[in-house]
């Protein structure tokens, strides 16, 4: 990680590891598809320790599950101080990248082939992390549809902030 990738606390900004990441979610999911593809979404992103300059960041990819389309990859972020030889993780997260073709179509993929326990448990993993996800969103749509202040004024009790302006308008 070269200076010019930190930001202004000295530490490597978040949005550079993001784009790394992204990139590395393309490699690995082009490869199984062998296909154009593009990113969907991105689950899970948390910086749980800062990176610093110097340190050497690997990325560790896999292609946990596939649908018709689309492709989950799972990555792991390390960052190595090479002069003491400390590891530390610093970040795991999913892309759902959806494979293409020629006229920017989604286009079917191959198979997974699950060759360990462990393949087979990401693939368990991520079909669950699918349906959880499916259901939080339908449960959040749900809940954000009937969200008003006016009628329950309570949902703001204790929270950091001031009404600064007529709620009944
Ligand atoms: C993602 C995209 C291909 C979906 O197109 P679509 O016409 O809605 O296609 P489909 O409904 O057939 O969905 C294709 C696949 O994407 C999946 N998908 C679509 N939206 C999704 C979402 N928000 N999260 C996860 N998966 C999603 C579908 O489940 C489907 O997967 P499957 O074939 O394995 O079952 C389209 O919205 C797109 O091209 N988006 C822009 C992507 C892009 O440019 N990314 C670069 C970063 S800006």
């Amino acid at each position: 990680m070269i200076p010019a990738y930190a930001n202004f606390g000295g530490k490597i900004h978040g949005g550079i590891l993001l784009s790394l990441m992204d990139k590395v979610a393309y490699a690995a999911a082009s490869k199984h598809a062998g296909t154009y593809c593009v990113t969907v979404s991105v689950d899970g992103v948390n910086f749980l320790q800062p990176v610093e300059v110097g340190e050497l960041v690997s990325l560790l990819a896999s292609v946990n599950y596939v649908g018709r389309t689309s492709l989950l990859v799972g990555i792991k972020v390390i960052a190595e101080d090479v002069r003491s030889g400390t590891v530390k993780h610093t970040n795991t997260c999913y892309f759902t990248m959806v494979a293409k073709d020629d006229e920017g179509r989604p286009t079917v993929v191959p198979g997974l082939s699950l060759e360990t326990p462990e393949d087979s448990r990401r693939f368990l993993e991520a079909i669950k992390r699918r349906e959880f996800k499916d259901q939080y969103r339908q449960e959040f749509d749900n809940v954000r549809s009937r969200l008003a202040l006016v009628e329950q004024p309570y949902l703001l009790e204790g929270e950091r902030c001031r009404v600064d302006y007529d709620i009944n308008q």
